[in-house]
């Protein structure tokens, strides 16, 4: 078959991630995190000190970091500058600055040529997944899916997947969510959106198992 592109875009915690990766698993496709990139643009900034609100400061440094993501759904991995950012982009100082980051231009200009010429030599075939994958990075996509959960069962996910002391405090991960949400979907530049041809599941009431299902049997069928 056609190298098959597939688009997965969603807020946080409805459970991207572990479905992107299941399903370009069993499917045999290359697997594109692209809020690692960001994630790590952002973890650049921080180490060099950049002050992240200030957009100026951030959109001349924007093209200067060197990240190279694989694209291995089974283990995925990604550098900056040669070095393993693997855990230094999850921590919470990374995650309550991405949105600021990831809001400028010149950032998205940069990460979003990364995406393209990414997807442009899967060969087999990518799952690409993010905010502005349907919208903007990959508008031709042959399959564009929407992933929506409420804010409790988001909340609860997102809190499951941290450890120890910041799984603790349900309250403050979903006022967290809510904020990036907010910041993600409000910004000017390629927010946070469903593509008018994307196809919106609801994982609300679903196990990750369902949502897997559903998310392959799309994509055999575009096929
Ligand atoms: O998916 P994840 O939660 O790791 O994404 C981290 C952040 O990266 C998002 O909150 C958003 O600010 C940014 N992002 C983006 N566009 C994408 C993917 C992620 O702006 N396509």
């Amino acid at each position: 078959p056609a190298a098959v592109i597939v688009a997965i875009d969603g807020p946080a915690g409805t459970g991207k991630s572990s479905t992107s990766r299941s399903v370009a698993t069993q499917l045999g496709l290359s697997y594109l995190d692209t809020g690692a990139q960001y994630r790590a643009i952002t973890w650049w900034m921080i180490s060099n000190g950049i002050d992240v609100q200030d957009s100026a400061a951030v959109a001349t440094a924007a093209d200067k970091p060197v990240i190279v993501s694989g694209t291995d759904a089974s283990n995925p991995t990604i550098t900056v500058d040669g070095v393993d950012a693997s855990g230094p982009i999850r921590t919470q100082e990374v995650t309550a600055r991405v949105s600021a980051v990831s809001a400028v231009p010149e950032v998205r200009t940069v990460i979003t040529e990364l995406q393209r010429s990414i997807a442009a030599g899967a060969g087999n075939g990518i799952v690409v997944e993010g905010r502005d994958i349907g919208t903007t990075v990959l508008p031709d996509a042959d399959l564009k899916v929407f992933l929506t959960a409420s804010p409790e069962a988001r909340a609860a996910r997102r809190s499951g997947e941290l450890k120890g002391k910041e799984a603790t405090d349900l309250a403050a991960t979903r006022e967290a969510l809510i904020k990036r949400d907010a910041i993600d979907s409000g910004r000017k530049t390629s927010p946070l959106a469903k593509a008018a041809d994307a196809v919106e599941v609801d994982t609300t009431d679903l196990t990750l198992q369902q949502v897997i299902e559903c998310v392959v049997t799309l994509v055999e069928e575009k096929r």
